[in-house]
């Protein structure tokens, strides 16, 4: 297309590509200042409908960059100069535009269920990295156009290339770890493969200890961010100052473990003994189970989660990422309301 002869019509082209593209990229940019909590609005299904093609979409752009990747290595390693120039043009136009749809449903996805993935550290470095990527896919194919219609050398879109599929592993990475944990690909390697990753030291070894693992990067606060809202949608309307029932707060961690007329509240490194768990835990029909009968009732991952987090020590300060946290109660925490 680039042909010396053609040189008039594709004068053209470059430019109105280019303002495309550019559009594309500050939309790209806008969503990554947009992204976050949405003040308790309530958004349409119709973003958590387009939201969940995300995992659909995003094999696209990882595929079609391996392949234009591969064929430009061939085109530098095959000493075959730039044979391959116009045949990657197509692949990296649907690569650009693969990427910025699953970029766009990423971030509907994202916005979706802002109250589970805003203030997850992974979640928001996986927006933007993606969000990033996306926009370096959409600025290499507009290089490439651009080399393309100068006759320039093939390695301005090549470093591009490279720095794209680049930050296409970065955040292709985090993604996966987020929705299949950070172990995934190392849960059944051979010793010496995890030892040489290092898998290990980082916590990440799971021979012998196959059922917990470290969510690495969930920078949440197990307290602030887990227990305590957990606490707030089942316990605090009646266990709050002016309205203590039984005298017991629970709206602050220090009057938690102080407790009510019964005593301590929690004891920390004891489900058992601490006696907001007893109450949870006393048999349907009894007068002191808690909440009371006819509020709305505590689900069984939310009482998993908050026996584990006592069990551990009740730490009010520890992140989520502090612990090796077993298999159901990661799920448990995936499954909280
Ligand atoms: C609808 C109001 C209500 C809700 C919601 C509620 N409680 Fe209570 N709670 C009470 C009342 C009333 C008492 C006092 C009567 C009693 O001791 O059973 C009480 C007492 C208690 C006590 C005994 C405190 C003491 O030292 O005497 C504990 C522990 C307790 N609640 C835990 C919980 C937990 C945990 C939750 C949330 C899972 C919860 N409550 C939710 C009304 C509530």
């Amino acid at each position: 297309m680039a042909d010396r002869n053609t040189n008039a019509e594709s004068d053209k082209k470059p430019w109105t590509l280019t303002v495309c593209g550019l559009g594309a990229i500050a939309g790209l940019l806008a969503m990554l200042l947009l992204a976050g909590p949405t003040g308790g609005r309530e958004l349409p299904d119709i973003v958590r409908f387009i939201g969940h093609f995300h995992p659909v979409i995003l094999h696209l752009p990882i595929g079609i960059f391996a392949l234009i990747m591969f064929q430009e290595l061939v085109a530098v390693f095959g000493r075959r100069g730039d044979a391959a120039r116009n045949s990657a043009l197509l692949p990296l136009f649907f690569g650009a535009g693969s990427a910025v749809l699953a970029a766009i449903a990423g971030f509907l996805l994202y916005q979706g269920h802002a109250e589970e993935y805003g203030g997850n550290a992974l979640a928001e470095r996986h927006l933007w990295g993606g969000l990033i990527f996306a926009c370096a896919a959409v600025a290499t194919l507009i290089v490439r156009v651009w080399t393309l219609s100068f006759l320039a050398s093939a390695w301005y879109y090549r470093v591009m290339l490279f720095c794209s599929v680049g930050l296409m592993g970065f955040a292709s990475h985090d993604g996966a770890s987020m929705t299949h944990g950070s172990n995934y690909l190392t849960e059944y390697a051979p010793g010496w493969i995890q030892v040489g990753l290092g898998a290990e030291e980082m916590g990440l070894r799971t021979k012998g200890t196959p059922k917990s693992s470290v969510v690495s990067g969930d920078e949440r606060k197990v307290y602030t961010d887990i227990v305590a809202p957990i606490l707030e949608r089942r316990c605090v309307q009646c266990h709050k100052q002016g309205k203590a029932k039984g005298k017991l707060r629970m709206d602050r961690y220090d009057l938690l473990l102080k407790g009510g007329k019964e005593g301590v509240g929690i004891e920390p490194g004891s489900a058992e003994n601490s006696n907001i768990v007893t109450r949870i835990e006393l048999p349907e029909g009894d007068e002191e189970r808690m909440p009371p009968e006819g509020k709305p009732a505590i689900e069984d991952s939310e009482i998993e989660v908050l026996k584990w987090w006592i069990d551990q020590g009740a730490d009010p300060e520890k992140l989520l990422r502090d612990f090796m946290v077993p298999k159901e109660v990661q799920r448990a925490i995936t499954r909280l309301p």
